[in-house]
């Protein structure tokens, strides 16, 4: 057995860490920019954070700029932002994307490289700057993953990948995510168990930390999203969803995901379809079409889900399949593209698309052709 496992060296998990914010980075940063969406400040999310800052003599400046699927040109006028603001630390505070934002300031704050020039896997260079992550959602692991996602000036969904990426501290406080509205939870919830499943059926970085992980985030990920939807402030629930998410990105950083989220991609790129909820599309027809592949993997991933099927793989993996879809259906998340603005026409497009997400397409344990594509977009539409 060989295999290498990195995750983020320091993570703070406790129901109301945001509030002492500023202690935690004080001694990392003087005049930070909190990178985070609008939606997070009218919530009021920052308040008792940026409080803290005050109260530490912190120099900060709150960037409330970022938008969904971030667009290349507000994460290059983000780090423009901060450079102007001569920030010597980022700390990244809401979803996925604020956090994915902040990790690519910290490594362009103080580097001649351009945005285009990170682009890909292992093209950062030198070092970067202090970088604190909070998340929001309990959905992208982000705050613990190599990774930042951006859509590219071409409406593509590009990955920024390197050991600079990992953050200096992730600090998890659960109530951070009570407000989040249902179809929100719904969505990020299903992105972090695909994050969970991917990583455990990925064909070449399968690994048994991941495993463990992947294994453990999914369990408290199903045992808990319906409730999470239902009884929004319950703060066990929310608390195992954070906690889920989280380990479901150490997971996958480790052992990347598939087809799930290769297919996803293009409806985010192209349509603006929350990624949460473009994975939660996609998740079943890749699932079905993955099964004679993967049946072993995913009959163990029953077991985890409570499926408690007997029987032969081929007839557990059914008993995966069928109850992760009900507890998916459960949270009542949307299930078909043309209830989304997605039409006929547009299949072809986005099937060559995600021709073009190799990067994640080849850790499926399945190959997928465009025929292939086409046909799970067809199943969904
Ligand atoms: N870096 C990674 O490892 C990784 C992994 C998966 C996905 N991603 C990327 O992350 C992005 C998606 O992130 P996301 O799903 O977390 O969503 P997001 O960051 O795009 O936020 C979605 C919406 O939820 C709102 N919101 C967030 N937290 C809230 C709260 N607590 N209360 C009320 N509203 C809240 C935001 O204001 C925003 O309108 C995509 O670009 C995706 O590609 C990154
Ligand atoms: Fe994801």
């Amino acid at each position: 057995m060989s295999f290498v496992f990195r995750t983020v060296p320091h993570v703070i998990f406790e129901t109301g860490a945001s509030a002492r914010l500023g202690a935690i980075v004080k001694s990392r940063m003087t005049r930070p920019v909190i990178v985070t969406d609008k939606g997070i400040v009218s919530a009021g999310l920052l308040d008792a954070a940026l409080d803290s800052l005050k109260a530490e003599g912190l120099d900060f400046h709150l960037f409330d700029g970022i938008e969904a699927d971030p667009p290349a040109r507000v994460v290059r006028n983000s780090v423009e932002v901060a450079r102007g603001r001569m920030a010597d630390g980022v700390i990244g505070f809401g979803g996925g994307s604020s956090m994915d934002t902040a990790k690519i300031i910290a490594v362009l704050l103080n580097s001649s490289q351009s945005l285009e020039d990170i682009y890909g896997t292992g093209n950062i260079k030198g070092a970067r700057a202090p970088l604190a992550l909070i998340p929001t959602t309990s959905g992208t692991g982000s705050e613990v993953t190599d990774i930042a996602v951006v859509t590219s000036d071409d409406d593509q969904k590009i990955g920024v990948l390197g050991d600079q990426m990992f953050a200096d501290i992730a600090i998890l406080d659960p109530e951070l995510t009570y407000g989040l509205p249902r179809h929100v939870t719904a969505a990020t919830g299903v992105d972090a168990m695909v994050h969970a499943i991917e990583a455990y059926t990925n064909r070449y970085k399968k690994n048994p930390v991941s495993d463990a992980l992947a294994r453990e985030a999914l369990k408290l990920l199903s045992s808990n999203i319906v409730e999470a939807c239902e009884n929004p402030s319950n703060g066990d629930a929310r608390a195992n969803m954070l906690l889920g998410a989280m380990l479901a990105g150490q997971a996958f950083t480790n052992s990347p995901v598939g087809a799930v989220h290769g297919m996803a991609y293009p409806l985010g790129a192209l349509f603006h379809i929350p990624h949460g909820l473009s994975n939660s599309l996609m998740l079943e027809p890749v699932l079905r079409f993955n099964a004679p592949a993967a049946s072993h993997h995913y009959a163990e991933l029953g077991d985890v889900i409570g499926a408690n099927a007997t029987g032969g793989y081929a007839e557990r993996c059914e008993a995966f399949i069928d109850g992760l879809m009900e507890i998916v259906a459960a949270t009542g998340v949307e299930r078909r593209l043309s209830k989304l603005g997605v039409s006929h026409n547009d299949l072809p497009r986005m099937a060559e698309d995600a021709m073009k997400a190799e990067r994640v397409m080849r850790n499926n344990p399945r190959d997928v052709s465009y025929d292939d594509a086409l046909k799970m977009y067809g199943e969904v539409l």
